[in-house]
C-alpha cells in the first residue's frame, strides 16, 4: 500500500490552473506574428480566430476536433488535480460542439523533488474522467521539469455541421453562461489557506463539473456561438465571441452568478495575479466598472462554464428543454447575463 503523501502540490506551481494561462495580449504578440499565410482549406477552425480548439474537415461530413491544455497544480491533492487538469482540458471539444474520442497524458514532473507516487496519482486522476465519459487515455508524453506540470491534449469528432465557433453570434442573441464565477478567488484563498471548508467544496465541485453538456448544445442550431470560461475569465472570453463576430455585448452585473459571497475573500486581498494580467490586457474594451466587478470578470476559471449565444426566438423553447431534463440540471446551472448588440466602441458594456 502507498504510504500518506504529505506534500502540498500547490507549493510546487507559481500560477494556480488556468490562472497560469499568459495574458491574451502576451498570446497575440507569441501567436499572431507568426500566423502562416498558407492555407489549409480543410482546416475550418485554426489560429486565425481565437477558438477553443482547431478543427478539421474529414471530408465525410465528420470534423475532427484536436486541442491541449495543461497548467501547474490547482489543488494539493493529486488526484484530484488529474482529475480538474483533464475535465479542464476536455471542456476544450464540448466547447465546440464535439464528442471527445480519446486523449493524451502531457506530465511535466520534478523528480528530484516530487515522489512519482505522487505522479502516479495525478495519472490516476486523469483515467478517473476519461472513464467517466468513456474515452481511452491512450498514450503521452512526460519529461522532468521544475515544477509539476499537468494536462491533455484531446481528440474529439463531431457533425461539420454541427460544429459550435465562438466568432458567430449575431445581434439580438442571448448571452448565457453554465456555470457560477469565482474558483479563481477561492483557489486564491485555499493557497493561502484562508478558505472555508464548505467553500473549498464548491470550488472542487465546480471545477470537477464535466461540460458535457457542450455536446448536446452542438446538436441544437439555434445556439450561433459558443467558447468556455477559462483563464482569461468571463469578460475576456466573451471579448473573444464579440471581437470574432465583430459585435459587441451588454451584461448586466447583477445577473453574473457567484459561487458564494466572494467579497470576504476579495476583502483579504484574495485575487489571482491573472486577474490582473487579464485586466491590464482588456479592460480598455469594457465601460468602466466598479473595483469589485472588475475582479469578478476578470477572475480566471479553471474548466469554468460553456458561455453560448442563443437566437432570441428560440429562447423559450431551450429553456422548455433544458427544465424537461434531470440529467441536464444535474450538469449546469444556467443563467442569462446579456445580449449580444451591434458593434461599439467598447466589446462590453456592463450594467
Ligand atoms: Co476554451
Ligand atoms: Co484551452
Amino acid at each position: 500500500m502507498l504510504k500518506k503523501l504529505k506534500v502540498k502540490l500547490t507549493s510546487f506551481s507559481h500560477g494556480a490552473g488556468c490562472g497560469c494561462k499568459i495574458s491574451p495580449q502576451l498570446l497575440e504578440e507569441i501567436i499572431g506574428k507568426n500566423n502562416s499565410k498558407k492555407l489549409f482549406k480543410e482546416l475550418i477552425v485554426g489560429n486565425s480566430t481565437k477558438d477553443d480548439a482547431a478543427v478539421y474537415d474529414l471530408k465525410n461530413g465528420t470534423a475532427l476536433i484536436s486541442t491541449t491544455d495543461f497548467f501547474t497544480p490547482i489543488v494539493d491533492d493529486p488526484f484530484l488535480f488529474g482529475q480538474i487538469a483533464s475535465a479542464n482540458a476536455i471542456s476544450d471539444v464540448y466547447a465546440m460542439g464535439g464528442k471527445p474520442i480519446f486523449a493524451l497524458a502531457i506530465l511535466g514532473w520534478p523528480i528530484s523533488k516530487l515522489p512519482v507516487e505522487v505522479a502516479a496519482k495525478v495519472i490516476e486522476g486523469a483515467k478517473n474522467i476519461c472513464e467517466k465519459i468513456n474515452i481511452p487515455l491512450a498514450g503521452g508524453h512526460t519529461i522532468d521539469t521544475i515544477e509539476p506540470i499537468f494536462g491533455l491534449a484531446v481528440n474529439g469528432i463531431c457533425d461539420l455541421k454541427n460544429i459550435k465557433k465562438n466568432s458567430t453570434a449575431n445581434i439580438g442573441d442571448q448571452i448565457y453562461l453554465t456555470k457560477k464565477i469565482g474558483v479563481g478567488i477561492l483557489s486564491t484563498a485555499e493557497k493561502k489557506g484562508i478558505i472555508s471548508e464548505k467553500d473549498k467544496l464548491l470550488a472542487h465541485r465546480s471545477m470537477l463539473k464535466l461540460n458535457s453538456f457542450g455536446e448536446t448544445l452542438g446538436n441544437l442550431d439555434f445556439i450561433t456561438s459558443m467558447t468556455d470560461v477559462t483563464g482569461f475569465g468571463l469578460a475576456g472570453h466573451l471579448i473573444e465571441i464579440c471581437e470574432g463576430s465583430k459585435k459587441s455585448a451588454i451584461i448586466y452585473e447583477n445577473k453574473i452568478p457567484l459561487i458564494c459571497d466572494l467579497n470576504k475573500y476579495i476583502k483579504q486581498n484574495s485575487i489571482p495575479g491573472g486577474s490582473n494580467r487579464n485586466w491590464q490586457s482588456y479592460g480598455n474594451k469594457i465601460s468602466p466598472i466598479s473595483q469589485m466587478c472588475q475582479t469578478i470578470i476578470s477572475d480566471p476559471q479553471t474548466n469554468g462554464g460553456l458561455l453560448f449565444t442563443i437566437k432570441k426566438e428560440k429562447e423559450t423553447e431551450f429553456l422548455k428543454f433544458v427544465k424537461s431534463s434531470n440529467s441536464i440540471k444535474q450538469l449546469i446551472t444556467l443563467c442569462k447575463i446579456g445580449e449580444i448588440i451591434e458593434l461599439q466602441e467598447k466589446s462590453i458594456i456592463v450594467k
